[in-house]
């Protein structure tokens, strides 16, 4: 049998290792030279870089019912928010002032806006010179195609969980299928692709996540977030027991492994459940950091699962924790876009 060292030279060397290790390194009590090698991996690759995503939350109004998320339609207590388009652009314009270099749309599968207002802000916001990434859910390609076609860069949709027994529960009405299809649409139209995963849903086994990871390696998505699921009142998973940081810092450990010029944050969810959870996932791969640009109380409303407004009052504060954290890693500001880099 392998030692836990064998596998990950394997996978350092070689940017592939079937499910079986994967699973393997997933279970292992032993992670350190795991993440010692994805950060290595990270250095070489990406570099000691970290490209800043100011994130705007622009509506908290879903159509949707993922069982695990706050934001699930059913949940009548959350009160909701919607920002105007003029609103939207300010906040841009005032995120790109902080020295943004890309812009992040993100709302719940929120009909309320038309394809040609989506289109108009986009149009907008690449007029100040930044990069665009969208992450407004499961849309038709034609949707899809306007929006690129308006200038935008990239897209985030996560597959959540790969395992479709997993996923036709987590998500009421939904199709794995055409999520999966919506990823390679996205792929074809030109878009910068992110995906990643929920980790520590109920019921996920590690087998389950190195499929994942797998398929994140098949779709050579451009971009990977990986965060806790944390129980969120409301919902019902609200008692249900949350993910495992050690499992997400594998997680992402792997990702780095497998692919290694990918884009990949540390995610808020990663934060909220761990004080160190920037470092942390700075430390096992990330070369991301996504600060909230909203106001801090649609931050509040912004409520996918609990924990969130309590980092920062507002986003220079945000900022400048986060600056704080990197200079005291080694880690500088990107003053790029943070597009993938090939070939790395
Ligand atoms: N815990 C952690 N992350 C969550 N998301 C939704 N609900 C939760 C939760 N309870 C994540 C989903 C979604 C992203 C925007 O937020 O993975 O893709
Ligand atoms: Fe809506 Fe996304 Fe939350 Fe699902 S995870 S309920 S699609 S905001």
């Amino acid at each position: 049998m392998q030692t836990i060292t064998d596998l990950v030279e394997v996978l350092e060397n070689r940017q592939t290792l079937d499910q079986a290790g994967l699973t393997r390194l997933l279970t292992t009590p032993k992670a350190e030279p795991l993440y010692q090698a994805a950060d290595r991996v990270r250095k070489r690759t990406v570099g000691d870089e970290v490209h800043l995503r100011g994130l705007i939350e622009f509506s908290n109004y879903c159509r949707r019912n993922c069982l695990y998320c706050g934001l699930r339609a059913g949940n009548s207590r959350l009160h909701r928010y919607r920002m105007t388009p003029a609103e939207i652009v300010a906040t841009a314009r005032f995120a790109v002032g902080l020295g943004m270099k890309t812009i992040v749309l993100q709302s719940g599968e929120d009909s309320s806006y038309t394809v040609s207002e989506l289109c108009a802000i986009v149009q907008t916001i690449k007029k100040m010179g930044v990069a665009v990434t969208l992450s407004i859910g499961e849309r038709s390609r034609s949707t899809y195609a306007a929006l690129k076609e308006a200038g935008a860069d990239r897209f985030l949709l996560r597959i959540e969980t790969t395992n479709e027994q997993l996923y036709a529960r987590m998500h009421p009405g939904m199709s794995y299928q055409n999520r999966v299809q919506c990823l390679y649409t996205l792929k074809e139209l030109g878009y910068e692709t992110g995906t990643g995963s929920l980790v520590g849903l109920p019921g996920q086994t590690p087998a389950m996540l190195a499929a994942d990871l797998v398929f994140f390696k098949e779709l050579d998505a451009d971009m990977i977030g990986l965060g806790p699921f944390i129980p969120s009142p409301g919902t019902p998973l609200a008692q249900a027991a949350g993910g495992a940081v050690d499992l997400v810092l594998k997680m992402m450990a792997l990702t780095r492994l497998l692919m290694p010029e990918i884009n990949m944050p540390a995610t808020t969810a990663l934060g909220v459940k761990d004080p160190a959870g920037y470092q942390k996932g700075l430390s096992c791969g990330a070369n991301v950091v996504m600060p909230n640009m909203g106001e801090r109380d649609y931050k509040r409303l912004y409520a996918p699962y609990p924990g969130k407004e309590g980092w920062a009052s507002n986003a220079e504060t945000q900022l400048a924790k986060i600056k704080a954290v990197l200079q005291q890693m080694g880690r500088t500001v990107s003053p790029g876009y943070g597009f993938r880099v090939r070939g790395g």
